[in-house]
């Protein structure tokens, strides 16, 4: 039946919370309670969006009654001077954190032998006919960082109704959708059959593509082998291994560049390798050395972040933390490019590469409303 509020008690401009299962008491002001009252004329009924005044919450702001009802499962605050009333639900009240926008996800961080049992995986027909299955899919990507979907036909109309089942497709200089074979159309090695280290996309833009989709629509060649890295992982062993390193990665801020002088296109973005969030938590792991706009340290700084570079390269390309597979028709990848680094070996003969970026506020925001709908926390 879940938690319920077993008393309330008021202390001047607040309230104190106590719940049935002796969890640590809530303090909530009557400031913040106001300002999230719930009642139609304060919340719009169908958009949630605020309709209260914030600024124009009574300073001296009072209550005549505060109310436990049916069986502590609401909170019920009749205020004085308009006789307003305001209903809170003890579930509402309970799930209360500080960065409700960030999703839980119980991570789990791989390598090579992590990998060894088998890989995320789903069937195409499941994922496309039910949305459990599609919230299967999503919960394995934000738990592993990727996942395959397999028994995709390998055309371009499936891949990308598998990429549009999940969210839109981003646009970017690249165009949304792509679709092609080794040549020289865009200025950027991955349009050649070149070896390609380890890296994730997007370091020169604000906002880098939170997930990458790959099919390989045509693999007529030798090698070309793909490589995933758990960047969290990464960052897990040099955090413990070389703590100062890990650090000075946290706080450098990297610039990245694309340049395309004849679309008249330079496109420039700077973060640390590992972003952190507020709390220290790592959010964003964001590597392309081949990117790397040229930017001024001073020496000691400079020596410093080489030194961190270096074994963070030597780590992403340290085989035991490598997931190798050959790309091939059928299989579709997804995977995050906030977390995961990609690569892919050099090959020889005719390859048909197909992927998309979705951005990470929209697959974030698919898996929100599945997991509500499953009525699990979000
Ligand atoms: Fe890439």
């Amino acid at each position: 039946m879940g938690v319920t509020l077993s008393d309330v008690t008021v202390r001047g401009p607040e309230l104190e919370l106590r719940w049935s299962d002796g969890r640590p008491t809530s303090v909530l002001s009557l400031l913040w309670l106001r300002d999230h009252c719930t009642a139609p004329e304060s919340q719009h009924p169908e958009t949630k969006q605020r309709l209260v005044d914030t600024f124009r919450i009574p300073d001296d702001l009072s209550i005549r009654s505060v109310t436990l009802e049916d069986g502590g499962r609401t909170l019920r605050l009749d205020w004085s001077g308009d006789g307003r009333i305001s209903r809170f639900d003890a579930k509402f009240l309970t799930g209360l954190r500080p960065n409700p926008d960030v999703l839980p996800i119980a991570r789990k961080t791989w390598d090579r032998d992590g990998m060894s049992a088998g890989v995320p995986q789903i069937a195409f027909d499941a994922v496309m006919a039910d949305d459990s299955v599609l919230k299967e899919y999503l919960e394995a990507v934000a738990r592993y960082g990727f996942c395959f979907v397999e028994g995709v036909p390998a055309t371009p109309e499936a891949t990308r109704a598998v990429a549009t089942r999940i969210a839109y497709i981003r646009e970017t200089i690249f165009g949304g959708y792509w679709d092609f074979t080794a040549n020289m159309e865009h200025k950027d090695t991955a349009y050649t059959s070149m070896a390609i280290g380890p890296h994730t996309d997007g370091t020169y833009s604000f906002d880098a593509p939170g997930y990458q989709m790959f099919h390989c629509l045509a693999a007529d060649c030798t090698g070309g082998e793909n490589m995933l890295i758990d960047g969290f992982r990464v960052a897990e062993i040099m955090r413990g291994e070389d703590p100062v390193a890990y650090r000075t990665l946290t706080e450098i801020a990297v610039p990245g560049q694309y340049l395309d002088d004849s679309r008249g296109v330079h496109l420039m973005a700077r973060r640390p390798l590992f972003r952190l969030d507020e709390s220290g938590e790592l959010v964003q792991v964001s590597y392309n050395n081949l990117d790397r706009a040229p930017f001024q340290l001073d020496a000691e700084r400079q020596l410093a972040f080489y030194r961190a570079l270096a074994t963070f390269g030597r780590l992403c390309n340290d085989p035991a933390l490598q997931y190798r597979r050959r790309l091939l028709p059928g299989s579709v990848l997804l995977f995050d490019n906030w977390r995961v680094l990609h690569a892919r070996d050099a090959y020889a003969g005719y390859r048909r590469l197909a992927g998309v970026y979705l951005n990470k506020e929209d697959v974030e925001s698919r898996l929100r409303c599945l997991r509500a709908r499953a009525g699990e926390p979000v």
